[in-house]
């Protein structure tokens, strides 16, 4: 029954965008000036749980929710909910930007969401709004403080490092992750969509200077743990957190990839480096409550899934769509 591709990766994995939307702007992730899809193309939440059904059947065993921001459709709590009682699904995880975490991290722990990664970039007020155009960083320590109260074990944070924006503070958010006890992922920047503040090539960060900057501070050992995914991890002897760090441009991970995404309208993408994808909401609408339709246009898109992905740094950028329509 399992979902294996053409190259013999098995996929196990379902990052599942709930939304295109978000209450920030990220310089990296989007333009200043977005417009989001229409709600009606959107899928509502019996299509996300019939969605994750269908996945769950043919062997998946982990999705995680992403946006856009998950936190601003109205209903999220609802859609936890209804994925945590799936049988089958170990796992049920979701990335945030934090900022409406306060508010809502106790519901969602509760309605069944065990884990929770929080994007943070920077730990300067002023920064941190420039780099999230509209952003306050006090929201999202408040939302780090009530995931932590809401009992959300091994919390990890994800900052995407940027030459000459905000390289000087890798230091400061290792100093954070360890004082408050999270783990931490440094991402270099993915060429996706047609950003407009700065030169991709200019500000890419590669890991091993990131690595380098962290290792002048605190001895990094390798760590046997690996989540599975792109992160590769390491260990300070006198702290509990992992630092990672993922390298989409330096480090090709694509040979173990078991992940596949679908995007907040439906479509099945089977590689974040490439643009093809499956509609899969017009099969949803069309033979509403037909599983086998649904497990079936599943199996038959996977063959295709690419053997890795090819970031250049070329303009403008090969694939047009944004981080927002996929989630990290
Ligand atoms: N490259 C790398 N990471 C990105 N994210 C958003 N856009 C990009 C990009 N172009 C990150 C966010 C967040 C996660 C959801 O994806 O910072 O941590
Ligand atoms: Fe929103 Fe995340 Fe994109 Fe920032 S990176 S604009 S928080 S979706």
């Amino acid at each position: 029954m399992a979902l294996t591709d053409s190259h013999g990766r098995e996929i196990t994995y379902l990052r599942l965008s709930v939304t295109d939307r978000c209450d920030f702007r990220c310089v990296y992730c989007m333009a200043e000036d977005m417009t989001f899809l229409p709600r009606a193309e959107v899928l509502n939440s019996d299509e996300l749980v019939a969605l994750a059904e269908a996945f769950v059947a043919l062997g998946v065993r982990k999705i995680r929710l992403t946006g856009g921001e998950p936190l601003v459709r109205p209903d999220l709590v609802e859609v936890v909910t209804r994925l945590a009682a799936l049988p089958g699904l170990d796992d049920l995880a979701l990335t945030s930007n934090g900022a409406r975490l306060a508010g809502q991290a106790s519901a969602l722990r509760e309605a069944g969401l065990q884990r929770l990664n929080i994007s943070l970039d920077s730990l300067q007020p002023q920064r941190f709004r420039e780099l999230t155009r509209t952003g306050r960083l006090d929201d999202v320590l408040a939302g780090i403080a009530a995931a932590r109260a809401a009992g959300f074990r091994r919390i990890k944070l994800n900052s995407v490092i940027l030459r000459g924006r905000n390289d000087d503070e890798i230091l400061d958010l290792v100093d954070f992750a360890r004082r408050e006890g999270l783990d931490l992922a440094f991402i270099e920047e993915m060429p996706l969509g047609r950003i407009s503040e700065h030169d991709r090539a200019l500000t890419l960060m590669p890991s091993s200077e990131v690595l380098a900057t962290i290792a002048s501070r605190h001895a990094l050992l390798p760590s046997l743990e690996n989540s599975g995914g792109p992160a590769r991890y390491y260990r300070m002897a006198d702290s509990d957190s992992r630092i990672g760090v993922i390298s989409p441009h330096s480090n090709n991970f694509c040979a173990s990839c078991n992940r596949v995404r679908v995007t907040a309208s439906g479509r099945l993408l089977l590689c974040l480096g490439h643009e093809e994808g499956t509609d899969l909401r017009a099969l949803l609408r069309g033979r509403p409550g037909d599983r086998e339709a649904l497990m079936a246009a599943i199996r038959a898109a996977l063959p295709a899934k690419p053997e890795r992905h090819q970031f250049t740094l070329d303009e403008p950028p090969q694939v047009v769509r944004f981080m927002n329509m996929t989630g990290g």
